[in-house]
């Protein structure tokens, strides 16, 4: 029985996922929670090998359907290692991209059968799903503007824009279908008023 609460942080290159799950877990942090902070691809040992080469060399270098398999292999591999057993202790879980993440990069914006990465969500998260997740909306320019000027693994940010816009309307389309799983949050705001519309949406949802 899992007694804890899985939250995801999704959204394209540079909307600031990575800055506000920080300042969200040092809040639940700080108010006595159990929180565990973790990333995808990657997460657990195995997965990090595997992003590894997932981030790293030219953007050509996996085709759609490769790169699904790829990410699944190290999801599945953080979820048995990381996710599950956190989850099972009562843990607040916030993941740093998630399945999500798949459905909008390798289905989106690669064209990766639907079907395909419906199959690998039933059979390989099984009941693993986030309770609530949160959708850092805002235009590609303005994220591949501020994820250029961060560094660091670079291989989806050279994708270019048209493939930045597909991912940027596969996940609102996610928003629009699963709104009782998902929040969209308007990332184009300073990072303090982005931070308070996060905290709004947690504390709401999980009657803190
Ligand atoms: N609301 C914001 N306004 C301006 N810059 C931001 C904002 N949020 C994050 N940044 C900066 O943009 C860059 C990308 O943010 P990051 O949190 O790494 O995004 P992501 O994890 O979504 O790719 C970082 O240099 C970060 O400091
Ligand atoms: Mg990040």
């Amino acid at each position: 029985m899992t007694r804890g609460i899985f939250i995801s942080f999704e959204g394209g290159e540079g909307a600031g996922k990575s800055t506000q799950i920080r300042k969200l877990a040092d809040r639940l942090t700080a108010l006595g929670s159990d929180v565990v902070l973790t990333r995808e691809p990657g997460g657990s040992p195995g997965g990090e090998v595997i992003r590894e080469i997932l981030l790293n060399g030219a953007a050509d270098r996996w085709s759609p359907v490769t790169e699904t398999l790829l990410m699944y292999a190290a999801r599945r591999d953080h979820i048995e290692r990381i996710i599950r057993p956190a989850l099972d202790r009562g843990a607040i879980v916030l993941c740093d991209r998630f399945a999500d993440s798949t459905r909008a990069y390798q289905g989106a914006g690669g064209e990766a059968p639907a079907s395909l990465i419906a199959a690998l969500e039933e059979h390989i998260l099984g009941g693993t799903r986030p309770l609530l997740t949160l959708i850092f909306d805002l235009p590609a320019e303005l994220g591949l503007a501020r994820a250029i000027s961060r560094g660091g693994e670079a291989r989806f940010e050279s994708k270019g824009l048209e493939f930045h816009d597909r991912l940027r309307a596969g996940f609102l389309e996610i928003a629009r279908r699963e709104p009782e799983r998902c929040e969209v949050i308007q990332a184009d705001a300073p990072i303090d008023q982005v931070a308070q519309a996060v905290w709004d949406v947690v504390s709401t949802r999980l009657d803190l």
